[in-house]
């Protein structure tokens, strides 16, 4: 078995998505670990209850190369997922996972990528530019932030009277449907 950790910030529904998938798939790959900056973040109540190990790491751990390839080496990591993770990721580690750490924004990369740009906040601003079109970006994860290869588009409409928060559950629609058979691909092509 190959293993993943997923990092995640938040609610966690596109990590329990993965976790869920790849024990069913029989695909080789299972999820070793969730790691969060954050202790009350609702992934890790999503992992307890799905019996996967976590941890939780401060900013100051978070960029400390001893600690982060320790915790990696523990649990075996062979690729990271990042799912709604809110920090950059420290250098040593896409040193360590070159080509084997993927994102997913919740926006049509190029557009409405980069610093601020997360969450609802993305959502908020496709609203505001009256955008017709909006979707999700599975990409692999370099120095820059939103920068490294696309991996994975999916584009769904956005009404002119659609609300962030409609907006914001349609691209959660499209996570749900493409993030964990897309991440399962491209993993299987490792
Ligand atoms: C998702 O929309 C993801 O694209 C973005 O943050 C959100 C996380 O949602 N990066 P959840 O925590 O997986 O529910």
């Amino acid at each position: 078995m190959k293993r993943i950790a997923i990092f995640a910030s938040g609610n966690g529904s596109n990590a329990e998505n993965m976790i869920n998938y790849f024990r069913d798939s029989g695909l080789g790959w299972t999820v070793a670990l969730v790691l969060s900056d954050r202790p009350e973040a609702k992934v890790i109540q999503r992992a307890v209850r799905l019996d996967v190990p976590y941890a939780v790491v401060s900013k100051t751990e978070l960029g400390d190369s001893d600690i982060m390839i320790g915790l990696m080496e523990r649990y075996s990591v062979d690729a990271i997922v990042l799912a709604g993770f809110l920090r950059m990721i420290p250098g040593f580690l896409i040193e360590r996972y070159p080509g084997r750490i993927v994102n997913i924004h919740p926006s049509l990369l190029p557009k409405y990528g980069g610093k601020g740009m997360y969450g609802r906040h993305v959502h908020e601003a496709v609203v505001a530019a009256k955008e017709s079109e909006t979707g999700i970006t599975i990409h692999l994860v370099d120095e820059h932030c939103d920068g490294g290869r696309i991996i994975f588009q999916a584009r769904t409409a956005v009404a002119p009277d659609d609300t962030a928060a409609e907006v914001e559950e349609k691209i959660h629609e499209l996570e749900r449907l493409h993030f964990p058979c897309v991440t399962a691909a491209f993993l299987s092509g490792l």
